[in-house]
C-alpha cells in the first residue's frame, strides 16, 4: 500500500520555507523603496517590536561537494573573508537605517556556504561589529552550520563566548563510497571530535544533517551510518531528501543518475532511518527532522507554537527574518526578497550603497491566507478554513483523495495529518499552493525536487 503511495505522490513539490514558493517571485523594479515600504510596515504593524531574526550567508567552501544544491564559491583564498565581511556590514548599516534605532535581534543563524572557513577571530569580528547598537533579546538562539572537517575547538569556543548554543554539523553519509562519489571524505572521527568539543564547551543543542538518496546509498550503508550518528546522540537530526536538480546544479552531474537511490528504494532509505530514530528516542519533528523528546521543537510543536522560515523549524517565533550576504532571503511578512547570487555581483551592488536585490514579491491578502494555511499543516499538522472562504472545490477534492488514502482525517472545514501522511508532508501542504496549480498547466518542466 505505502509503495502505491510512494509512485502517486512522488512528485516535484517545495519544501515550502515561503509561500509564495521562491519560482513565482518576479525580479523587481525600483526596489529600494519598494522594500524599504515593505519593512515600513511590518514596523508599523508591530511585527518587529518582538524581536527579529537574522540569517548570514557566508558562501565560501575550499572544497565542492558534487551533490550541493547551495549557494556556495569555492575557494583556498582566505583573504576573502575581510573583504565579504565589509561588504557585510555595509548591508546590515542599510537594513539598520530603515530599521530604526531600537532594535531587538532574538536569533541569528549563520549558514552557507562553510560559515567554519572564516577564522574565529574574523567571526567574532563580524559579529560584534554587527550587534554594535543592538538589543540581544533575553531568550535569544544563536546557531551555525558547521562543516566537521574544518570546525575546530577555537570556532565552537569563539561563536560560544557570543551566545552562540546551537551547532548543525554537516555529516550527509558516513559510508566511503558514498564519500568517495560526492566529493566529501570525513573520517567518523572529525564529526565524534566536533561534537564532543562541543558538549565539552557547553553547546546545549547539537543537530546533525543526514541526507538520503546520494549515489550508491543502500539500506546497509545508510543502516551503519545511522547507528554511527545515534552513538553520537545529536539532540536532532535533519534526514533530508537529496534534491536531485542537475539543471541548476551543474556538479550533480558528476555521478551516474542510474547509481542514485530513486522511487521505492529511495523511500525504503527514508522508512528505515526513521525506524532507527524511533527506536532510539527521537520523534519526528515534520519535513525531515527528528529530535529528542525534552528538545524545544517537538516542545513547541504540542504547543502549537512550532514556526518555519528559510532557516527551516524554529522556535522562535519572529515574523520578520532579515536575510545578509550572498543569496540570502528576507521575509518580512508582507514581502520576501533574495539578494543576488553571485559574490562580484553583491560586492557591486554594495558599493553602490544599493540593497543587493535581484528578486523578489509582495504579498496579496489571498498569498498570506494561504501562507497560513501551508505553515498550520507543516508546522502543526492541522489547519482549518472559514467556510466559503479561499479553498476551493479543487482544493477539497485533492484532500478528499488523500483523506481516501490515509493522509489525513477531513472535517467540514478542517483537516489533521496522519502519522501515515506526516511522510507526504509536503504533498499536503501543496494542496494549498494557489500558485503551482494554477501555473502548472502553462509550463511543464520541473522546477521542485521530487517530493520523495
Ligand atoms: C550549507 S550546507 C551545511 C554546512 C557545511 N557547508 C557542510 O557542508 O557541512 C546545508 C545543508 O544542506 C544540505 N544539502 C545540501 N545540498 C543538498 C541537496 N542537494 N539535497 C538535500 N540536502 C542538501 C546538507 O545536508 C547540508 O548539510
Ligand atoms: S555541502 Fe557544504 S561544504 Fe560542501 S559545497 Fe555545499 S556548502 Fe560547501
Amino acid at each position: 500500500m505505502e509503495n502505491l503511495l510512494v509512485d502517486k505522490y512522488n512528485v516535484p513539490v517545495p519544501r515550502y520555507t515561503s509561500y509564495p514558493t521562491v519560482p513565482f517571485w518576479v525580479e523587481p523594479l525600483e526596489d529600494k523603496n519598494l522594500w524599504s515600504q515593505q519593512i515600513i510596515r511590518a514596523k508599523t504593524s508591530g511585527k518587529i517590536k518582538a524581536g527579529i531574526s537574522l540569517y548570514i550567508h557566508l558562501p565560501f567552501c575550499e572544497q565542492l561537494c558534487t551533490y550541493c544544491g547551495c549557494n556556495k564559491r569555492i575557494t583556498k583564498n582566505h583573504q576573502v573573508e575581510r573583504i565579504y565581511i565589509d561588504a557585510l556590514l555595509k548591508e546590515w548599516a542599510m537594513y539598520k537605517q530603515v530599521l530604526g534605532e531600537d532594535i531587538v535581534l532574538k536569533e541569528i543563524h549563520l549558514g552557507g556556504g562553510t560559515p567554519t572557513f572564516f577564522s574565529p577571530e574574523n567571526l567574532t569580528f563580524l559579529l560584534n561589529a554587527l550587534l554594535l547598537g543592538v538589543n540581544i533579546h533575553p531568550e535569544h538562539e544563536f546557531s551555525f552550520e558547521g562543516h566537521p572537517n574544518n570546525t575546530t575547538k577555537e570556532h565552537l569556543q569563539a561563536l560560544y563566548d557570543m551566545g552562540f548554543r546551537r551547532v548543525s554539523f554537516g555529516v550527509q553519509d558516513m559510508d566511503i563510497t558514498v564519500q568517495t562519489a560526492i566529493n566529501r571524505i570525513q573520517p567518523f572521527e572529525h564529526t565524534k571530535n566536533v561534537t564532543d568539543w562541543a558538549r565539552q564547551i557547553g553547546y546545549t543543542s547539537i543537530n546533525f544533517d543526514l541526507i538520503y538518496g546520494l549515489p550508491f546509498q543502500n539500506l546497509d550503508t545508510i543502516s551503519k551510518t545511522i547507528q554511527q550518528v545515534i552513538d553520537l546522540q545529536p539532540d536532532r537530526i535533519a534526514f533530508y531528501s537529496y534534491a536531485h536538480v542537475p539543471w541548476t546544479k551543474k556538479s550533480q552531474r558528476a555521478y551516474d543518475e542510474a547509481d542514485l537511490p530513486k522511487g521505492d528504494q529511495k523511500y525504503a532509505l527514508y522508512q528505515l532511518g526513521k525506524q532507527y530514530f524511533k527506536e532510539a528516542g527521537y520523534e519526528d519533528v515534520g519535513m525531515d527532522h527528528f529530535a529528542l523528546k525534552d528538545d524545544s521543537l517537538l516542545i513547541s510543536k504540542s504547543n502549537d507554537r512550532l514556526h518555519r522560515n528559510f532557516m527551516g523549524y524554529t522556535t522562535t517565533n519572529s515574523e520578520v527574518l532579515i536575510g545578509l550576504g550572498v543569496s540570502a532571503i528576507s521575509d518580512v511578512f508582507y514581502g520576501y526578497r533574495q539578494n543576488v547570487k553571485t559574490v562580484e555581483a553583491y560586492y557591486s551592488l554594495i558599493e553602490q550603497e544599493k540593497m543587493p536585490i535581484f528578486r523578489g514579491i509582495d504579498l496579496t491578502e489571498e498569498d498570506i491566507q494561504l501562507r497560513q494555511h501551508i505553515l498550520d499543516v507543516a508546522c502543526k499538522g492541522k489547519t482549518h478554513w472559514k467556510i466559503g472562504t479561499l479553498i476551493t472545490d479543487d482544493m477539497k477534492e485533492a484532500l478528499v483523495d488523500m483523506e481516501n488514502d490515509g493522509l489525513l482525517i477531513m472535517g467540514t472545514a478542517d483537516i489533521a495529518v496522519t502519522e501515515l501522511g506526516w511522510n507526504f508532508i509536503r504533498n499536503i501542504c501543496a494542496v494549498f499552493d494557489k500558485r503551482m496549480h494554477l501555473q502548472k498547466n502553462a509550463n511543464g518542466k520541473p522546477t521542485f525536487s521530487q517530493a520523495v
